[in-house]
Protein backbone atom coordinates (compact mmCIF):
# COMPACT_ATOMS: atom_id res chain seq x y z
CA UNK A 1 0.00 0.00 0.00
CA UNK A 2 1.34 3.50 -1.16
CA UNK A 3 1.21 6.39 1.54
CA UNK A 4 1.01 9.30 0.20
CA UNK A 5 2.18 12.83 1.08
CA UNK A 6 1.68 16.60 -0.80
CA UNK A 7 6.05 16.95 -0.37
CA UNK A 8 8.25 14.57 -0.49
CA UNK A 9 11.92 15.59 0.90
CA UNK A 10 14.83 13.40 -0.15
CA UNK A 11 18.02 14.71 2.03
CA UNK A 12 17.51 16.32 5.27
CA UNK A 13 20.50 18.25 5.35
CA UNK A 14 20.39 22.21 5.72
CA UNK A 15 18.36 22.06 2.28
CA UNK A 16 15.87 19.91 3.18
CA UNK A 17 15.24 20.83 6.30
CA UNK A 18 15.01 24.37 5.66
CA UNK A 19 12.65 23.44 2.71
CA UNK A 20 10.59 21.20 4.92
CA UNK A 21 9.86 24.24 7.91
CA UNK A 22 8.90 27.04 5.02
CA UNK A 23 6.54 25.14 3.52
CA UNK A 24 2.84 26.09 3.60
CA UNK A 25 1.99 23.56 6.94
CA UNK A 26 -0.98 22.62 5.87
CA UNK A 27 0.90 20.45 3.18
CA UNK A 28 1.75 16.82 4.32
CA UNK A 29 5.66 16.43 4.29
CA UNK A 30 7.82 13.72 4.13
CA UNK A 31 11.38 13.78 4.68
CA UNK A 32 13.60 11.55 4.58
CA UNK A 33 17.52 11.26 5.66
CA UNK A 34 19.72 8.26 4.76
CA UNK A 35 21.25 8.05 7.56
CA UNK A 36 20.61 9.75 10.78
CA UNK A 37 18.77 13.20 10.86
CA UNK A 38 22.30 14.26 12.87
CA UNK A 39 24.74 13.05 10.00
CA UNK A 40 24.04 15.02 7.20
CA UNK A 41 27.10 16.22 5.24
CA UNK A 42 25.67 19.75 6.25
CA UNK A 43 26.17 19.00 10.10
CA UNK A 44 29.89 18.68 9.21
CA UNK A 45 30.09 22.14 7.91
CA UNK A 46 33.03 24.21 9.38
CA UNK A 47 33.09 27.11 8.01
CA UNK A 48 29.90 29.81 7.77
CA UNK A 49 27.59 31.58 6.04
CA UNK A 50 28.29 34.54 4.04
CA UNK A 51 25.58 37.52 3.80
CA UNK A 52 25.53 41.13 4.36
CA UNK A 53 23.24 41.90 6.74
CA UNK A 54 21.86 45.41 7.13
CA UNK A 55 23.66 48.15 8.50
CA UNK A 56 27.03 46.88 7.51
CA UNK A 57 29.87 48.86 5.86
CA UNK A 58 29.73 46.43 3.35
CA UNK A 59 27.18 45.76 0.08
CA UNK A 60 25.16 42.93 -1.60
CA UNK A 61 26.88 44.41 -4.80
CA UNK A 62 30.12 43.65 -3.32
CA UNK A 63 29.45 40.10 -2.54
CA UNK A 64 27.42 40.04 -5.76
CA UNK A 65 31.17 40.71 -7.87
CA UNK A 66 33.09 38.72 -5.41
CA UNK A 67 30.56 35.85 -5.88
CA UNK A 68 31.11 36.60 -10.23
CA UNK A 69 35.00 36.72 -9.78
CA UNK A 70 35.52 33.51 -7.92
CA UNK A 71 32.97 32.05 -10.21
CA UNK A 72 35.04 32.97 -13.97
CA UNK A 73 31.75 35.14 -14.22
CA UNK A 74 30.09 32.17 -15.50
CA UNK A 75 27.38 32.50 -12.88
CA UNK A 76 23.87 33.16 -13.54
CA UNK A 77 23.35 36.37 -12.92
CA UNK A 78 19.50 36.10 -12.22
CA UNK A 79 20.78 33.74 -9.40
CA UNK A 80 23.05 34.99 -8.01
CA UNK A 81 21.21 38.43 -7.41
CA UNK A 82 18.38 36.54 -5.36
CA UNK A 83 21.38 34.58 -3.67
CA UNK A 84 22.89 38.25 -2.12
CA UNK A 85 19.39 39.93 -1.72
CA UNK A 86 17.37 37.14 -0.26
CA UNK A 87 20.37 35.83 2.06
CA UNK A 88 20.38 38.52 5.01
CA UNK A 89 16.44 37.34 5.57
CA UNK A 90 17.04 33.90 5.62
CA UNK A 91 19.83 34.32 7.74
CA UNK A 92 17.97 36.67 10.55
CA UNK A 93 15.21 34.03 9.79
CA UNK A 94 18.20 30.91 10.83
CA UNK A 95 18.25 33.48 14.30
CA UNK A 96 14.66 33.03 15.08
CA UNK A 97 15.13 29.49 14.94
CA UNK A 98 17.84 29.93 17.56
CA UNK A 99 21.13 29.79 15.80
CA UNK A 100 23.42 31.60 17.24
CA UNK A 101 26.38 33.33 15.29
CA UNK A 102 29.27 34.61 17.03
CA UNK A 103 29.29 37.86 17.78
CA UNK A 104 32.30 40.36 19.43
CA UNK A 105 32.20 41.98 23.12
CA UNK A 106 30.17 45.12 21.76
CA UNK A 107 27.28 42.71 20.33
CA UNK A 108 27.96 43.03 16.56
CA UNK A 109 28.50 40.15 14.55
CA UNK A 110 32.47 38.67 14.48
CA UNK A 111 32.02 38.26 10.38
CA UNK A 112 35.81 36.51 9.28
CA UNK A 113 37.31 36.86 6.01
CA UNK A 114 37.92 33.88 3.53
CA UNK A 115 39.33 33.21 0.29
CA UNK A 116 38.04 35.42 -3.03
CA UNK A 117 36.08 38.02 -0.52
CA UNK A 118 36.56 41.99 -0.30
CA UNK A 119 35.13 42.37 3.12
CA UNK A 120 35.25 40.17 6.08
CA UNK A 121 31.29 39.08 5.88
CA UNK A 122 31.07 35.22 6.92
CA UNK A 123 28.63 34.49 9.89
CA UNK A 124 29.61 31.65 12.13
CA UNK A 125 29.19 29.61 15.08
CA UNK A 126 33.07 29.17 16.36
CA UNK A 127 34.58 26.56 13.21
CA UNK A 128 31.12 24.37 13.66
CA UNK A 129 28.35 26.58 11.68
CA UNK A 130 26.90 23.21 10.13
CA UNK A 131 26.25 21.58 13.09
CA UNK A 132 24.57 24.42 14.98
CA UNK A 133 22.62 25.54 11.89
CA UNK A 134 21.36 21.83 11.66
CA UNK A 135 20.65 21.54 15.30
CA UNK A 136 18.34 24.27 15.69
CA UNK A 137 16.58 23.44 12.40
CA UNK A 138 16.45 19.73 13.16
CA UNK A 139 14.64 20.79 16.71
CA UNK A 140 12.26 22.95 14.91
CA UNK A 141 10.93 19.90 12.33
CA UNK A 142 10.44 17.94 15.59
CA UNK A 143 7.52 20.39 16.39
CA UNK A 144 6.27 20.63 13.65
CA UNK A 145 3.14 18.66 12.82
CA UNK A 146 2.93 18.54 9.46
CA UNK A 147 6.53 17.09 9.01
CA UNK A 148 6.88 13.78 9.44
CA UNK A 149 10.26 12.18 9.22
CA UNK A 150 11.76 8.44 8.16
CA UNK A 151 15.28 8.00 9.31
CA UNK A 152 17.46 5.70 7.53
CA UNK A 153 15.61 5.89 4.50
CA UNK A 154 17.31 5.25 1.14
CA UNK A 155 15.16 5.83 -2.15
CA UNK A 156 16.44 3.55 -4.18
CA UNK A 157 13.87 4.44 -7.28
CA UNK A 158 11.66 7.45 -8.21
CA UNK A 159 9.30 7.39 -11.03
CA UNK A 160 6.39 10.22 -12.35
CA UNK A 161 2.73 8.73 -12.03
CA UNK A 162 -0.13 10.74 -13.16
CA UNK A 163 -0.34 14.19 -10.99
CA UNK A 164 2.81 13.32 -9.41
CA UNK A 165 5.61 10.79 -8.19
CA UNK A 166 6.16 7.05 -6.64
CA UNK A 167 9.26 6.49 -5.01
CA UNK A 168 10.72 3.36 -3.67
CA UNK A 169 12.18 3.41 -0.17
CA UNK A 170 14.22 1.09 1.88
CA UNK A 171 13.91 1.38 5.36
CA UNK A 172 16.12 -0.06 8.13
CA UNK A 173 18.27 -1.45 5.51
CA UNK A 174 15.19 -4.18 5.37
CA UNK A 175 12.07 -3.04 4.21
CA UNK A 176 10.57 -1.70 0.69
CA UNK A 177 7.87 1.14 1.17
CA UNK A 178 6.08 3.15 -1.56
CA UNK A 179 5.50 6.94 -1.19
CA UNK A 180 3.73 9.24 -3.16
CA UNK A 181 3.51 12.59 -3.59
CA UNK A 182 2.54 15.93 -5.89
CA UNK A 183 6.21 17.48 -5.47
CA UNK A 184 9.29 15.74 -4.81
CA UNK A 185 12.57 18.06 -3.81
CA UNK A 186 15.93 16.01 -3.93
CA UNK A 187 18.23 17.57 -1.60
CA UNK A 188 20.71 15.13 -1.51
CA UNK A 189 24.07 16.90 -1.28
CA UNK A 190 27.19 16.73 -2.67
CA UNK A 191 29.23 13.39 -4.57
CA UNK A 192 32.50 13.67 -2.60
CA UNK A 193 33.07 10.27 -2.18
CA UNK A 194 33.54 9.56 -5.80
CA UNK A 195 37.17 10.85 -4.84
CA UNK A 196 39.76 9.19 -2.03
CA UNK A 197 40.15 13.03 -0.60
CA UNK A 198 37.26 14.50 0.31
CA UNK A 199 35.92 16.87 2.67
CA UNK A 200 32.66 15.27 2.58
CA UNK A 201 30.76 12.71 4.71
CA UNK A 202 30.18 9.31 3.70
CA UNK A 203 26.83 10.32 2.70
CA UNK A 204 27.89 12.25 -0.24
CA UNK A 205 27.60 10.04 -2.66
CA UNK A 206 25.26 11.52 -5.38
CA UNK A 207 22.35 9.76 -5.09
CA UNK A 208 19.48 12.78 -5.84
CA UNK A 209 21.70 13.00 -9.00
CA UNK A 210 21.16 9.27 -10.00
CA UNK A 211 17.29 9.56 -9.20
CA UNK A 212 17.09 12.59 -11.29
CA UNK A 213 18.64 11.45 -14.59
CA UNK A 214 16.16 8.63 -14.29
CA UNK A 215 13.59 10.44 -13.77
CA UNK A 216 14.16 12.19 -17.29
CA UNK A 217 15.92 15.44 -15.89
CA UNK A 218 18.38 17.92 -17.16
CA UNK A 219 21.73 17.93 -15.65
CA UNK A 220 24.33 20.67 -16.19
CA UNK A 221 28.04 21.00 -15.80
CA UNK A 222 28.96 17.98 -14.05
CA UNK A 223 32.73 18.68 -14.51
CA UNK A 224 32.31 22.05 -12.48
CA UNK A 225 34.36 20.08 -9.11
CA UNK A 226 35.80 22.15 -6.50
CA UNK A 227 38.87 21.40 -4.43
CA UNK A 228 39.48 22.76 -1.26
CA UNK A 229 43.38 23.80 -0.88
CA UNK A 230 43.69 23.08 2.93
CA UNK A 231 42.22 19.57 4.23
CA UNK A 232 44.17 18.32 6.74
CA UNK A 233 46.86 15.67 5.10
CA UNK A 234 46.71 12.31 7.89
CA UNK A 235 46.41 10.02 5.02
CA UNK A 236 42.68 9.45 5.87
CA UNK A 237 39.95 9.54 3.32
CA UNK A 238 37.47 11.70 4.83
CA UNK A 239 39.83 14.95 5.17
CA UNK A 240 39.31 17.62 7.96
CA UNK A 241 38.99 21.04 6.75
CA UNK A 242 40.98 23.52 7.65
CA UNK A 243 38.74 26.49 7.21
CA UNK A 244 39.67 29.47 4.62
CA UNK A 245 39.33 31.69 7.70
CA UNK A 246 42.68 30.07 9.17
CA UNK A 247 44.19 32.00 6.27
CA UNK A 248 41.83 34.84 6.88
CA UNK A 249 43.67 34.96 10.47
CA UNK A 250 46.94 34.89 9.23
CA UNK A 251 48.11 31.55 8.58
CA UNK A 252 50.42 31.33 5.36
CA UNK A 253 50.80 28.10 3.00
CA UNK A 254 54.31 26.75 2.61
CA UNK A 255 55.68 24.75 0.24
CA UNK A 256 58.35 21.37 0.66
CA UNK A 257 61.22 23.71 1.59
CA UNK A 258 58.80 25.77 4.36
CA UNK A 259 58.68 28.90 2.78
CA UNK A 260 55.64 31.04 1.19
CA UNK A 261 54.91 30.88 -2.63
CA UNK A 262 51.41 31.56 -3.63
CA UNK A 263 52.40 35.25 -4.24
CA UNK A 264 54.32 33.98 -7.30
CA UNK A 265 50.95 32.60 -9.05
CA UNK A 266 48.74 34.99 -7.88
CA UNK A 267 49.14 38.40 -6.52
CA UNK A 268 45.59 38.00 -4.06
CA UNK A 269 48.11 35.17 -2.19
CA UNK A 270 46.83 33.22 1.17
CA UNK A 271 43.16 35.37 0.16
CA UNK A 272 43.04 33.79 -3.29
CA UNK A 273 39.65 31.92 -4.37
CA UNK A 274 40.02 27.96 -3.70
CA UNK A 275 40.54 27.27 -7.02
CA UNK A 276 43.63 29.09 -7.90
CA UNK A 277 45.15 28.27 -4.33
CA UNK A 278 44.73 24.74 -4.91
CA UNK A 279 46.21 25.00 -8.73
CA UNK A 280 49.21 26.76 -7.31
CA UNK A 281 50.02 24.28 -4.70
CA UNK A 282 49.96 21.28 -7.64
CA UNK A 283 52.06 23.05 -9.88
CA UNK A 284 54.37 24.21 -7.11
CA UNK A 285 54.29 20.02 -5.90
CA UNK A 286 55.62 19.68 -9.86
CA UNK A 287 58.23 22.50 -9.71
CA UNK A 288 59.76 20.90 -6.75
CA UNK A 289 59.05 17.30 -7.51
CA UNK A 290 57.69 17.55 -3.74
CA UNK A 291 53.95 17.55 -3.04
CA UNK A 292 54.17 18.44 0.65
CA UNK A 293 52.38 21.56 1.71
CA UNK A 294 52.04 23.06 5.80
CA UNK A 295 49.57 25.65 6.70
CA UNK A 296 52.00 28.03 9.21
CA UNK A 297 49.57 29.42 12.19
CA UNK A 298 52.65 29.93 14.23
CA UNK A 299 51.99 33.95 13.96
CA UNK A 300 48.36 33.61 16.40
CA UNK A 301 47.99 33.06 19.84
CA UNK A 302 46.42 30.12 21.06
CA UNK A 303 44.02 31.50 23.24
CA UNK A 304 42.68 32.87 19.95
CA UNK A 305 43.16 29.54 18.24
CA UNK A 306 40.82 27.87 20.59
CA UNK A 307 38.41 30.08 20.71
CA UNK A 308 37.96 31.06 17.24
CA UNK A 309 38.39 27.67 15.65
CA UNK A 310 37.67 25.21 18.82
CA UNK A 311 36.84 22.08 16.40
CA UNK A 312 39.88 22.07 14.39
CA UNK A 313 42.12 22.88 17.42
CA UNK A 314 40.85 19.97 19.42
CA UNK A 315 40.64 17.53 15.74
CA UNK A 316 44.62 18.51 14.78
CA UNK A 317 45.46 17.81 19.10
CA UNK A 318 43.79 14.80 18.98
CA UNK A 319 45.93 13.53 15.56
CA UNK A 320 49.17 15.55 17.53
CA UNK A 321 49.52 18.93 15.77
CA UNK A 322 49.34 22.14 18.39
CA UNK A 323 47.96 24.32 16.10
CA UNK A 324 49.67 27.32 16.25
CA UNK A 325 53.22 25.32 17.36
CA UNK A 326 53.27 23.02 14.65
CA UNK A 327 53.23 22.90 10.87
CA UNK A 328 50.07 21.69 9.63
CA UNK A 329 50.47 19.27 6.81
CA UNK A 330 47.46 20.15 4.35
CA UNK A 331 46.61 18.96 0.93
CA UNK A 332 44.07 19.61 -1.76
CA UNK A 333 40.73 17.41 -1.52
CA UNK A 334 37.33 17.47 -2.92
CA UNK A 335 35.28 19.75 -1.67
CA UNK A 336 32.26 20.61 -3.59
CA UNK A 337 30.42 20.58 -6.68
CA UNK A 338 29.17 23.20 -8.40
CA UNK A 339 27.20 21.42 -11.72
CA UNK A 340 24.24 19.34 -10.56
CA UNK A 341 20.42 18.89 -11.33
CA UNK A 342 19.51 22.23 -13.53
CA UNK A 343 17.02 23.87 -11.80
CA UNK A 344 15.47 27.59 -12.46
CA UNK A 345 15.20 30.07 -10.05
CA UNK A 346 12.30 28.83 -8.42
CA UNK A 347 14.36 25.13 -7.90
CA UNK A 348 11.90 23.43 -10.19
CA UNK A 349 13.63 20.82 -12.53
CA UNK A 350 13.16 20.26 -16.49
CA UNK A 351 10.60 17.47 -14.96
CA UNK A 352 7.23 19.11 -13.90
CA UNK A 353 7.02 19.52 -9.95
CA UNK A 354 10.55 17.97 -9.47
CA UNK A 355 12.74 19.92 -7.42
CA UNK A 356 16.38 20.00 -6.51
CA UNK A 357 18.12 22.14 -3.62
CA UNK A 358 21.11 22.88 -2.21
CA UNK A 359 24.71 20.53 -3.45
CA UNK A 360 22.51 18.54 -6.21
CA UNK A 361 21.12 20.92 -7.79
CA UNK A 362 22.60 24.00 -10.23
CA UNK A 363 21.05 27.21 -9.74
CA UNK A 364 24.32 28.70 -11.75
CA UNK A 365 25.16 31.43 -8.46
CA UNK A 366 28.05 30.12 -8.45
CA UNK A 367 29.59 29.76 -11.62
CA UNK A 368 32.61 27.35 -12.30
CA UNK A 369 34.07 27.88 -8.70
CA UNK A 370 32.31 28.63 -5.66
CA UNK A 371 32.99 31.59 -3.60
CA UNK A 372 33.73 30.76 0.36
CA UNK A 373 30.66 30.83 2.62
CA UNK A 374 27.93 30.76 -0.31
CA UNK A 375 26.82 26.92 0.08
CA UNK A 376 24.74 27.34 2.94
CA UNK A 377 23.03 30.28 1.66
CA UNK A 378 22.49 28.70 -1.08
CA UNK A 379 20.61 25.97 0.85
CA UNK A 380 19.05 28.40 2.56
CA UNK A 381 17.81 30.91 -0.38
CA UNK A 382 16.95 28.25 -2.68
CA UNK A 383 15.29 26.39 0.16
CA UNK A 384 12.81 29.06 0.33
CA UNK A 385 12.31 29.93 -3.50
CA UNK A 386 10.81 26.05 -3.85
CA UNK A 387 8.81 26.23 -0.40
CA UNK A 388 7.26 29.30 -1.65
CA UNK A 389 6.74 28.11 -5.23
CA UNK A 390 5.33 24.15 -3.75
CA UNK A 391 3.08 26.15 -1.51
CA UNK A 392 1.69 28.73 -4.37
CA UNK A 393 0.96 26.00 -6.49
CA UNK A 394 -0.73 23.91 -3.63
CA UNK A 395 -3.10 26.98 -2.74
CA UNK A 396 -4.02 27.53 -6.41
CA UNK A 397 -4.34 23.58 -7.91
CA UNK A 398 -5.78 22.11 -4.91
CA UNK A 399 -4.84 18.38 -4.43
CA UNK A 400 -5.32 16.36 -8.16
CA UNK A 401 -5.28 12.65 -7.95
CA UNK A 402 -2.45 10.90 -7.44
CA UNK A 403 -1.83 7.84 -9.72
CA UNK A 404 -0.30 4.83 -7.68
CA UNK A 405 2.47 3.00 -9.35
CA UNK A 406 3.86 0.46 -7.04
CA UNK A 407 7.75 -0.59 -7.90
CA UNK A 408 9.26 -1.86 -5.09
CA UNK A 409 11.97 -3.85 -5.99
CA UNK A 410 11.96 -7.43 -4.96
CA UNK A 411 14.58 -8.83 -2.75
CA UNK A 412 16.01 -10.57 -5.72
CA UNK A 413 19.88 -11.18 -6.91
CA UNK A 414 23.41 -11.15 -5.29
CA UNK A 415 25.14 -8.50 -3.82
CA UNK A 416 27.21 -5.36 -5.56
CA UNK A 417 30.32 -6.89 -6.57
CA UNK A 418 33.36 -5.78 -4.76
CA UNK A 419 35.99 -3.33 -4.72
CA UNK A 420 34.10 -0.95 -7.46
CA UNK A 421 33.56 2.06 -4.98
CA UNK A 422 37.08 1.95 -4.19
CA UNK A 423 38.20 1.52 -8.36
CA UNK A 424 35.89 4.69 -9.45
CA UNK A 425 37.84 6.36 -6.66
CA UNK A 426 41.45 5.52 -7.98
CA UNK A 427 40.17 6.26 -11.72
CA UNK A 428 39.09 9.71 -10.02
CA UNK A 429 41.84 10.93 -8.04
CA UNK A 430 44.29 9.87 -11.10
CA UNK A 431 42.38 11.25 -13.95
CA UNK A 432 40.31 14.23 -12.87
CA UNK A 433 41.59 16.24 -9.42
CA UNK A 434 42.55 19.79 -9.47
CA UNK A 435 44.16 19.83 -12.85
CA UNK A 436 42.65 16.58 -15.12
CA UNK A 437 44.84 14.59 -17.00
CA UNK A 438 43.52 14.63 -20.33
CA UNK A 439 45.15 10.94 -21.14
CA UNK A 440 43.94 9.32 -17.87
CA UNK A 441 40.45 10.74 -18.55
CA UNK A 442 40.20 8.78 -21.46
CA UNK A 443 40.90 5.54 -20.08
CA UNK A 444 39.12 6.10 -16.96
CA UNK A 445 36.04 6.80 -19.21
CA UNK A 446 36.30 3.39 -20.67
CA UNK A 447 36.36 1.57 -17.41
CA UNK A 448 33.73 3.41 -15.78
CA UNK A 449 31.27 3.35 -18.47
CA UNK A 450 32.30 -0.98 -18.59
CA UNK A 451 31.44 -0.98 -14.76
CA UNK A 452 28.12 1.33 -15.19
CA UNK A 453 26.80 -1.31 -17.54
CA UNK A 454 27.75 -4.35 -15.51
CA UNK A 455 25.64 -2.33 -12.64
CA UNK A 456 22.75 -1.68 -14.80
CA UNK A 457 22.98 -5.19 -16.87
CA UNK A 458 23.15 -7.36 -13.79
CA UNK A 459 20.65 -8.38 -11.37
CA UNK A 460 21.72 -7.42 -8.38
CA UNK A 461 19.95 -7.13 -4.55
CA UNK A 462 18.61 -2.73 -4.73
CA UNK A 463 20.09 -2.49 -0.87
CA UNK A 464 22.14 0.60 -0.12
CA UNK A 465 25.60 -0.95 -1.24
CA UNK A 466 23.56 -1.48 -4.91
CA UNK A 467 22.18 2.37 -4.94
CA UNK A 468 25.56 3.73 -3.74
CA UNK A 469 27.88 2.01 -6.45
CA UNK A 470 24.98 2.96 -8.57
CA UNK A 471 24.98 6.62 -8.04
CA UNK A 472 29.10 6.98 -7.70
CA UNK A 473 29.69 5.37 -10.92
CA UNK A 474 27.16 7.29 -12.87
CA UNK A 475 28.57 10.64 -11.47
CA UNK A 476 32.14 9.60 -12.65
CA UNK A 477 30.65 8.64 -15.66
CA UNK A 478 28.95 12.24 -16.21
CA UNK A 479 31.71 14.22 -14.83
CA UNK A 480 34.23 12.37 -17.18
CA UNK A 481 31.83 12.16 -20.31
CA UNK A 482 31.63 16.44 -20.58
CA UNK A 483 35.66 16.85 -20.18
CA UNK A 484 36.71 14.11 -22.91
C1 LIG B 1 35.81 26.97 4.50
O1 LIG B 1 35.49 27.75 5.37
O2 LIG B 1 36.96 26.90 4.07
C2 LIG B 1 34.79 26.02 3.94
C3 LIG B 1 33.45 26.64 3.86
C4 LIG B 1 32.95 26.69 2.46
O3 LIG B 1 33.23 25.80 1.69
O4 LIG B 1 32.25 27.65 2.12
Amino acid sequence: MQQNFDVIIVGAGISGLYTALNLDPKLRVLLLSKKSLVLSNSASAQGGVAAVLEGSADSTDSHFNDSLIAGGFKNNTEALKILVTQGPRDVRRLMDFGVAFDRNPDGSFDLELEGGHSHPRILHHQDATGREITAKLIAAVELSRNITVWENAMVCGLKQVQNGFSLDILRNEEDHVAAGCYACVLATGGIGRVYEHTTNSAAATGDGILLASGAGAKLRHMSWVQFHPTGFNDGRRECLLIPEAVRGAGAVLLNAERQQFLSHYDPRAELAPRDVVSKAMVEEGRRLGDSRFYLDFTGAEEAYAREHFPTTFARLAESGIAMTEDMIPVCPCQHYLMGGIDVDLNGESSVDNLYAVGECAHTGVHGSNRLAGNSMLEDLVFAHQIADEISRRAENQGRPVLGEFHFCEEELGGPVPKGFRTEVRALMQKSYFVIPDPVRVVDSFERIREMRSVLEKGKYRVDRDYMEAKALVNVAYLILKEVL
